[in-house]
C-alpha cells in the first residue's frame, strides 16, 4: 500500500495497513532547513515564490516517513485580493491594516478569483505534486469563514475577540453577509487548490472554540456547511474546529469527511460523539513532542488506543507544532505510529 493510498483509504474509513500519520505546520520554524532559508527571505515572500514554497513543504517529507505533505501556504494569503492590507510583522504575527469594523466595510470586499489572487499558491502545488511522484499525500488548506472574519475584524492576533463578537452581536446583518463573502472565498480558493493537484483539503476554524455552542450554531454553522456543501467532492474535506469539544455534533453536521479533533478530548469519547460514519483526525497534544521519548511513546499508544484500530484514523496532533519541538522527536514519533498501529498483514483472497 503507498503512503497515498494509505492516507486517502483512512479518509475514506477504508482498511489500511497501518495507521497514517502527518503533522499540523510540519513544514516550519522547527526545522534548520526551514530556519536557514526563512533567514534571507519574508514569510509571504516565501509563499508568493513557488520554489520557495515548494521547497519548505517537502522538508519534512524529505526527512520523515510522513503519509502526507501540505502545502506551505497560509489561511490569509487570500485576504489582500479582497481589499485587506496584511502584512506579517516581526514577533507579532499578522496585521491587517484596514480591519473591517462597518457595514460599509463589508460592502467594499470583493470576491476573489484564485488565478489570479493565489497563482503561485497553484503554481507551488502542481510543482509539488509533480515532485512527490505518487508516493506521498498532498493537501491543500483554508480558513474557516469565522477564523478569517476574526483576523479581518480585529486586524490580527485577539485574545477575547471583541470587535468579532460586537459585530456577530451588534450588527448580525453586516456579520452574516462578511460571512457569506468569506464562504464564498473558502470555496473558491479550496477548488483551485483541488484543481492545481490537492488530494484532500482542511478547513481550519483555529478560534472558533470561543465561541458558545449556540453562537456557532447561530452565528457560523450555516456558513460553514455551505462550504462543505460546495467543495468538488472527489477529494476527501478535513473539518479542523480547534478547541471545539463542546460543540463536536454541530461541527460534524456543518461537514467534513473527516473531523480533526484537539487533545483536550479523548479520541474514544469524541469518535462515540462524532459518529461512525465519519473518519476522525488527532489528537496528540503536541507539547508531548517535547517530552522524553518514552513519555512521548506511551502518550501515542494511548491515542492509538483510543482509536481502536477503528478504519478512517489519521494520526495527527491536536493543534500545530510547536517552534521549540526537536526534529528528531516528530522522526521518533512517526515512526511509533506506523510501527504500533501496523496491522496484521492480510492473506491471499483464500485466508480472509
Ligand atoms: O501546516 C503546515 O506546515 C503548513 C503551513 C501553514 C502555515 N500556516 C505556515 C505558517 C498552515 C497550515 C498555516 C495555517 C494558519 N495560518 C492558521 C491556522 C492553523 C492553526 O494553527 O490553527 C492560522 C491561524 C494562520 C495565521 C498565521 N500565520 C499566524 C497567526 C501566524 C503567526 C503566528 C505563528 O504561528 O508564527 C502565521 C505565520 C506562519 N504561517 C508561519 C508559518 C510557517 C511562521 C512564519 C515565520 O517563519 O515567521
Amino acid at each position: 500500500m503507498t503512503r497515498v493510498e494509505r492516507f486517502l483509504n483512512a479518509c475514506r474509513r477504508r482498511p489500511v495497513d497501518c495507521t497514517p500519520v502527518w503533522m499540523m505546520r510540519q513544514a516550519g520554524r522547527y526545522l534548520p532547513e526551514y530556519r536557514q532559508l526563512r533567514a534571507a527571505h519574508g514569510f509571504l515572500e516565501m509563499c508568493r515564490t513557488p520554489e520557495l514554497a515548494a521547497e519548505v513543504t517537502l522538508q519534512p517529507v524529505r526527512r520523515f516517513e510522513l503519509d502526507a505533505a501540505i502545502v506551505f501556504a497560509d489561511i490569509l494569503l487570500p485576504l489582500p485580493a479582497m481589499g485587506l492590507d496584511l502584512t506579517f510583522e516581526k514577533g507579532d504575527g499578522p496585521v491587517i491594516h484596514n480591519p473591517v469594523r462597518t457595514r460599509a466595510d463589508v460592502a467594499a470586499l470583493r470576491p476573489i478569483e484564485p488565478a489570479a489572487a493565489v497563482p503561485f499558491l497553484l503554481d507551488t502545488l502542481r510543482t509539488v505534486r509533480r515532485e512527490l511522484d505518487g508516493k506521498v499525500a498532498l493537501i491543500g488548506f483554508g480558513g474557516a469563514p469565522f477564523t478569517l472574519a476574526s483576523y479581518a475584524i480585529e486586524g490580527g492576533g485577539s485574545r477575547h475577540y471583541e470587535h468579532t463578537k460586537a459585530m456577530m452581536y451588534g450588527d448580525p446583518l453586516s456579520w452574516h453577509r462578511l460571512l457569506d463573502k468569506l464562504a464564498e472565498l473558502c470555496v473558491a480558493y479550496l477548488n483551485a487548490q483541488i484543481a492545481a493537484g490537492a488530494q484532500a483539503v482542511q478547513l481550519f476554524d483555529s478560534w472558533v472554540g470561543c465561541l458558545s455552542t449556540h453562537d456557532y450554531a447561530t452565528f457560523v454553522q450555516p456558513h460553514v456547511r455551505k462550504v462543505f456543501a460546495a467543495l468538488d467532492a472527489s477529494v476527501p474535506h478535513i473539518h479542523f474546529a480547534n478547541g471545539a469539544a463542546h460543540m463536536l455534533p454541530q461541527v460534524r453536521d456543518a461537514g467534513g469527511d473527516v473531523i480533526s479533533v484537539d487533545w483536550h478530548v479523548g479520541l474514544d469519547d469524541a469518535w462515540n460523539v462524532v459518529g461512525p460514519d465519519r473518519a476522525l483526525q488527532g489528537n496528540l497534544d503536541p507539547v508531548t513532542l517535547l517530552a522524553p521519548q518514552p513519555y512521548l511513546a506511551e502518550c501515542i499508544a494511548d491515542v492509538l488506543r483510543r482509536a481502536g484500530g477503528r478504519d478512517g484514523h489519521v494520526f495527527n496532533l491536536g493543534h500545530g507544532l510547536l517552534p521549540s519541538t526537536p526534529p528528531d522527536n516528530v522522526g521518533f514519533a512517526v515512526e511509533q505510529v506506523h510501527a504500533l498501529s501496523r496491522r496484521a498483514p492480510a492473506h491471499g483472497p483464500g485466508h480472509r
